[in-house]
């Protein structure tokens, strides 16, 4: 028996979330295992209703459950960032979700945008870290011209760095400061090369811009040299974030395993996620090896979509996947996968955006159906 935590969330978060539930639902009476949902109304309209985002007592109830099953967060009527940071983010900081798992992977059956790629050329990782980088908050937005010491600071600054003599009374500004640390980067850097070495890979691949951040980031490839050392079965290599952009389009089938700071992992992973056939089919996970993890598609909310049954399930699902394997039920979590795998293969229930007309519910009882069906 599994406690699950189920934060439905957004826009078409419900219903996706209910297809997730509902092949999980399927697995399990076939793998003789029993999930109990415990639903949380965190999101919009509760924020909108009563000003919370989250509330202490449930984060409190939610550490001691199996994980937790997100949907989607973020609504037009709420201005941007105040959901995603009060509950997506705060989520993944408090249980201390260091990793955030999302494997890219062209699932046969689906349509690839780039030329001549096939499921075998498109089938990598990306571990991106989950805690730190720009992500950690850490800033200020201020009139430099109202502060007589921060006046001087900003003068130095553009005198000393630049050599410019500028008047800067008055002027505006903003900074944001990413944040590495030896233990975050090292505990997300050695989990990628035990991952890679499960999954039989013989590469690491590590993201950075040392180039140009060479603060961070030069100390983020040191940590990678430093752990690769207890990995000599793997080879590491490093790219650039801009780099890899171009290499996910030229030669995806290069990369196995990949690790990255956070920022560049959230774009490059929308990029991964196109690259298999769309953002309906990217799942992804953000764990705590050692505590609750939660999962979600990597999607947003699409608020247009809400309530008109036609948004893709599948991300969803397929993160319901990833949530069996975390908890222990490996089986389970293979089969859903194969499952969403031979219904993309038949092609005879697709979703809108892989060019069909099936419903969301439609897809979810199509892949719970054949996933009983599976040995
Ligand atoms: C993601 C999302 C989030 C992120 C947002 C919604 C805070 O884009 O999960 O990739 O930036 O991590
Ligand atoms: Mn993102």
């Amino acid at each position: 028996m599994y406690r699950i935590a189920v934060i439905p969330g957004d826009g078409i978060g419900p219903e996706i979330i209910n297809e997730g539930k509902k092949v999980i639902e399927a697995v399990s009476e076939k793998e003789n295992f029993e999930v109990e949902w415990i639903e949380y109304p965190f999101g919009a309209d509760h924020y909108l209703e009563t000003g919370e985002l989250l509330n202490e007592d449930a984060l409190k109830e939610i550490e001691k459950m199996d994980a937790i099953y997100l949907g989607a967060l973020g609504d037009p009527r709420v201005e941007p960032g105040v959901l995603e940071k009060g509950i997506l983010l705060a989520l993944r900081f408090y249980f201390d979700q260091y990793v955030n798992l999302r494997p890219v992977k062209l699932l046969e059956g689906v349509e690839c945008p780039l030329k001549n790629k096939k499921p075998e050329d498109i089938d990598f990782v990306v571990v991106r870290e989950n805690t730190e980088d720009f992500y950690v908050g850490i800033g200020n937005h201020a009139n430099v011209g109202k502060n007589k010491q921060e006046l001087e600071i900003i003068r130095s600054l553009y005198s000393v760095k630049f050599g410019l003599d500028i008047e800067v009374d008055g002027c505006e500004i903003t900074y944001q400061i990413g944040v590495i640390s030896r233990k975050g980067a090292e505990r997300v850097i050695r989990y990628a090369f035990e991952l890679a070495r499960k999954r039989g890979d013989s590469r690491v691949t590590a993201v950075d811009k040392a180039n140009v951040l060479s603060h961070v980031y030069n100390f983020w490839r040191s940590i990678v040299e430093e752990v690769s050392k207890d990995y000599p079965d793997i080879e590491h290599e490093f790219n650039f974030v801009d780099a890899i952009t171009m290499w996910f389009v030229k030669n995806p089938e290069w990369y196995q395993t990949i690790v990255t700071p956070n920022m560049f992992g959230d774009i490059i992973t929308d990029l991964g996620a196109m690259i298999q056939g769309g953002l309906g089919l990217a799942p992804g996970g953000n764990i705590n090896p050692d505590g609750v993890s939660m999962f979600e598609p990597i999607h947003g909310s699409a608020p247009k979509y809400a309530g008109k049954n036609v948004a893709n399930p599948i991300a969803t699902i397929w993160a319901g996947a990833m949530m069996l394997e975390e908890i222990g039920e490996e089986k389970a979590a293979n089969d859903i996968v194969k499952a969403i795998e031979l219904v993309l293969k038949e092609g005879k229930v697709r979703t809108k955006d892989l060019g069909g007309k099936a419903t969301t519910s439609e897809m979810g009882d199509a892949i719970a159906k054949k996933v009983k069906e599976l040995e």
